[in-house]
């Protein structure tokens, strides 16, 4: 079932020069690009980006850290888009979960700097794309 997802990669992904890499790695898994935006993103929609969050003791760091500097957010479409795209990107935990192969697993230490987000569910990704990309 052709499915799609919310891609970003975050500041750290960014300042490290590594859009192309994960970019490459999505073409090459198979999936296809639908949106392509590069931004500096608000605390308003960083907020409610990461609503499910708010409360958490490492939230107002969520929230800085994704507000400081470009991302890119993409919306990514194929078969099985949700799973496909967090398989490539590998566990949130780039040391303990990520597996070797994947995009944390291969390039980064830090829970906290990992590089890449994707939708962890179908409705998770309807309200990203909604909130991202409203006019797609
Ligand atoms: P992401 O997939 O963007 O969704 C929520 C993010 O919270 C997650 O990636 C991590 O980068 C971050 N995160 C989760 N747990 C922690 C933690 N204990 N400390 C700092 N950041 C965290």
């Amino acid at each position: 079932m052709t499915e799609r997802t919310l891609v970003l990669v975050k500041p750290d992904g960014v300042a490290r020069k590594l859009v192309g890499e994960v970019v490459s790695r999505i073409e090459r898994k198979g999936l296809g690009l639908v949106a392509l935006d590069l931004r500096t993103v608000d605390r308003e929609l960083a907020a409610q980006h990461y609503a499910e969050h708010d409360g958490k003791p490492f939230f107002e760091e969520l929230l800085s850290f994704i507000t400081s500097g470009p991302v890119l957010a993409a919306v990514v479409e194929g078969p099985r888009a949700i799973a496909a795209w967090r398989q490539i990107a590998g566990g949130t935990d780039p040391v303990e979960k990520a597996t070797p192969g994947s995009i944390r697993g291969d390039l980064a230490l830090e829970t906290g700097s990992n590089l890449v987000h994707g939708s962890d569910s179908p409705e998770s990704a309807d309200r990203e794309i909604k909130l991202w990309f409203p006019n797609l």
